[in-house]
């Protein structure tokens, strides 16, 4: 068995992940800036469970994983381990299922050192890169099986045309008479930030107040909300530009307002807005409402996910 050399994932070897991750995963365009917000920049960081793979001085192979130990405070449980991120290729002399597999061992070894007793692939929800594995990544599907994972959940990814992105008169229309009846739709306020999350978090949980809350870092804030303007409510939200530039979601509308209309109306604006920033191409990711989405002209790709899950120990 050919030996591979592991080490840490650091900012002085950040740039041998990315070329690891866009030689091996095609079907995905890595920066370093991606690398660093699912590792450096996720609070649950530990050492050990960032890894990359050399065979010599030759980068073969990154796995990245971890623990929820810290963030958000309501989901902390440091059974549960997340492999986020598996690349591998082949080098003079391992395969790439070699390498995949030894750098799989190799964090799976480390999370259950730190106490893990359970390993998803690769939801680690709002520092994730995937809600799972694209099945075009048959290798790593391979080697995942014959480690003895298997699916625990399906999602997709809308990939969007914003190029040619307009607004259907039917949306104008839904959003005109949403008007009539008292709701506004607006680009959120800077101050509004832990209002708005506090509203998203007693709704739709931790994660995605922390994602709507992130993207009030941005210059300009990539949120905006529905309001009931007799009560001044909140009655839904709809964000943009949080983990990734071109990611859009998450969106929620208060339960006993939705099927009107609104939800629709929110998605076409943040997608407008997203264009307007000179977002060429949207990602819609990591979803199950198939048909809420394919209302959307424009739609170039969809990318499906198996979720993938084992026992450790
Ligand atoms: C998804 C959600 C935001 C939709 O909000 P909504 O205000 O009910 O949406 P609308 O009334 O505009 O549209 C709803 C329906 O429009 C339908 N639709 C699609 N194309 C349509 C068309 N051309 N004409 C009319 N309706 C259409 C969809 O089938 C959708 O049905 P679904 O909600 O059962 O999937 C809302 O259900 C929600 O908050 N859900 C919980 C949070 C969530 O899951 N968010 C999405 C995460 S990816």
């Amino acid at each position: 068995m050919p030996c591979l050399r592991f080490e840490e994932l650091t900012e002085r070897n950040v740039q041998d992940a990315v070329r690891v991750c866009n030689s091996s995963l095609r079907y995905d365009s890595f920066k370093a800036s991606t690398i660093r917000r699912v590792t450096f920049q996720d609070p649950n960081i530990e050492a050990g469970l960032a890894i990359l793979a050399y065979e010599g001085e030759e980068p073969l192979g990154v796995a990245i994983g971890c623990r929820r130990t810290k963030q958000p405070p309501e989901l902390v449980d440091p059974t549960a381990g997340w492999i986020k991120v598996l690349a591998g290729i082949a080098g003079k002399e391992i395969d790439e299922l070699g390498v995949l597999n030894s750098i799989c061992e190799k964090v799976e070894n480390e999370l259950s050192r730190l106490g893990a007793k359970n390993v998803r692939v690769s939801d680690m929800a709002s520092w994730h890169v995937w809600p799972g594995i694209d099945l075009r990544y048959e290798t790593i599907l391979e080697v995942l099986e014959d480690r003895g994972y298997s699916k625990v959940g399906e999602a997709v990814d809308y990939l969007v045309n914003l190029r040619t992105f307009d607004i259907p008169r039917r949306i104008a229309k839904i959003r005109e008479s949403l008007c009539q009846r008292g709701v506004s739709i607006t680009l959120a306020e800077k101050d509004e930030c832990d209002i708005i999350s506090g509203w998203v978090k007693a709704r739709f949980g931790p994660c995605w107040a922390f994602e709507v809350a992130t993207s009030f870092k941005n210059n300009e804030p990539g949120t905006i909300i529905a309001k009931d303007r007799n009560t001044g409510d909140i009655i839904g939200f709809s964000t943009h530009g949080s983990l990734e530039p071109n990611w859009f979601g998450p969106i929620g509308v208060e339960e006993k307002h939705r099927k009107s209309g609104l939800g629709s109306v929110m998605l076409f604006e943040t997608l407008r807005l997203m264009k307007l920033k000179g977002v060429s191409e949207a990602v819609i990711p990591w979803t199950s409402h198939l048909f809420f989405y394919t209302q959307v002209p424009g739609i170039v790709g969809i990318r499906h996910y198996h979720t993938m899950s084992k026992r450790l120990g």
